[in-house]
């Protein structure tokens, strides 16, 4: 994607050096950060600078080759464990985080030049990662038709991923076929990746669009103004329970009942067939502080402000995801095509 003319990915390795953009600042700032550790790396995964399924899966691809280049020879199989317990411990609930660090860490215990190969593992999978994006615009700009408003939930962009994006690549392949739509972008409290993420990158990519407050989408569905919904998703079972940013649990089962179609765009990486329902699918309890408290910028004096939004002697419960049951999802836009959202559909992919 371009930044003020530039291509950027939202991730990358030079001379094994990560550089990755910080979704913390945006869209305020656009700075870069640069790790050279698998600590660093791991904060950075942790404290959501970099977030989104695939985006995460990247960073922890590159943490995972980061923690080989710093293993001892003489405790090399220890240290590479600890590794990738530590880079697993930053975010449970995204699949394409364990994927990629299990695929580095299985070159790297075979490889005869280990931090090499895995670098180059990590590499490939931030590669698939755009290639499956790109393919999941194509096939998704298809449910778009001409004057239809969709509405999102949370940043599933290419901040989201390496490059492209999972639910929002269909927007931005259907603008580039010239069709003409709305958006609708939930602001997805508490950390508000709609309306600061997904926000930023549709007026980046000039798709007309309004911020709604979380609470807004029904009545919007039961005016019949939402034609499409497409979210994207962290974690997909077996049977096509799907975990996603909190809220979407609410969307789908109003997109049911007003009868409006709900995709969740996936590249195959994010399922994870070890899961039989969503009933396993661990979910991340974050920080009350994130309820609590907002975070923006006051843009008199361009100056970072928090402040607390709530009853000072109160305390919160910050669920990151919710499960989506199968039976609410009209399909899944992966980059082999649109699918049900059924077991042997699931299954046919592999
Ligand atoms: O907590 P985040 O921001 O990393 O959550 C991930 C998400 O952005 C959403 O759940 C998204 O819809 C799926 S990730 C492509």
């Amino acid at each position: 994607m371009k930044v003020n003319n530039q291509h950027y990915r939202t991730i990358w390795n030079n001379k094994n050096i990560i550089y990755l953009i910080d979704q913390n600042q945006l869209p305020f700032k656009f700075e870069i950060l640069k790790l050279t550790t698998l600590a660093e790396l791991c904060i950075t995964i942790k404290e959501m600078n970099i977030r989104g399924a695939g985006a995460i899966g990247a960073a922890a691809g590159y943490a995972m080759a980061l923690g080989v280049n710093e293993a001892d020879s003489a405790y090399f199989f220890e240290q590479l464990n600890q590794a990738k317990a530590q880079i697993e411990a930053t975010r449970p609930t995204a699949q394409n985080l364990f994927g990629s660090v299990k695929r580095v860490y299985d070159v790297a215990l075979r490889a005869t030049d280990p931090v090499k190969t895995a670098f180059e593992e990590a590499e490939k999978i931030a590669l698939e990662d755009i290639a499956a994006c790109q393919k999941i615009g194509e096939f998704g700009a298809e449910l778009i038709q001409d004057g239809f408003s969709i509405e999102t939930h949370c940043n599933a962009g290419w901040l989201a991923f390496v490059d492209y994006g999972s639910a929002l690549a269909p927007f931005y392949q259907a603008k580039r076929q010239g069709k003409q739509f709305f958006v609708y972008v939930d602001e997805t409290r508490p950390r508000n990746q709609g309306a600061k993420l997904t926000a930023w990158e549709l007026a980046n990519e000039q798709i007309p669009h309004a911020i709604i407050a979380d609470n807004a989408g029904a009545h919007y569905m039961s005016q019949g103004k939402i034609n499409l919904m497409i979210v994207g998703a962290d974690r997909i079972a077996a049977n096509g329970d799907t975990a996603n940013k909190i809220g979407t649990l609410e969307k789908a089962i109003c997109a049911k009942a007003f009868g409006i179609p709900f995709y969740v765009a996936a590249p195959i990486a994010t399922i994870d067939l070890a899961c039989q329902s969503g009933k396993q699918i661990p979910i991340e309890e974050r920080s009350q502080d994130e309820v609590l408290y907002q975070k923006g910028m006051d843009v008199d004096v361009l100056k970072e402000v928090i402040c607390r939004v709530s009853n000072p002697t109160s305390s919160a419960l910050n669920p990151g995801f919710d499960v989506t049951p199968a039976e609410y999802i009209t399909g899944f836009i992966t980059e082999k095509g649109i699918i049900q959202a059924t077991p042997q559909a699931i299954q046919g992919l592999f």
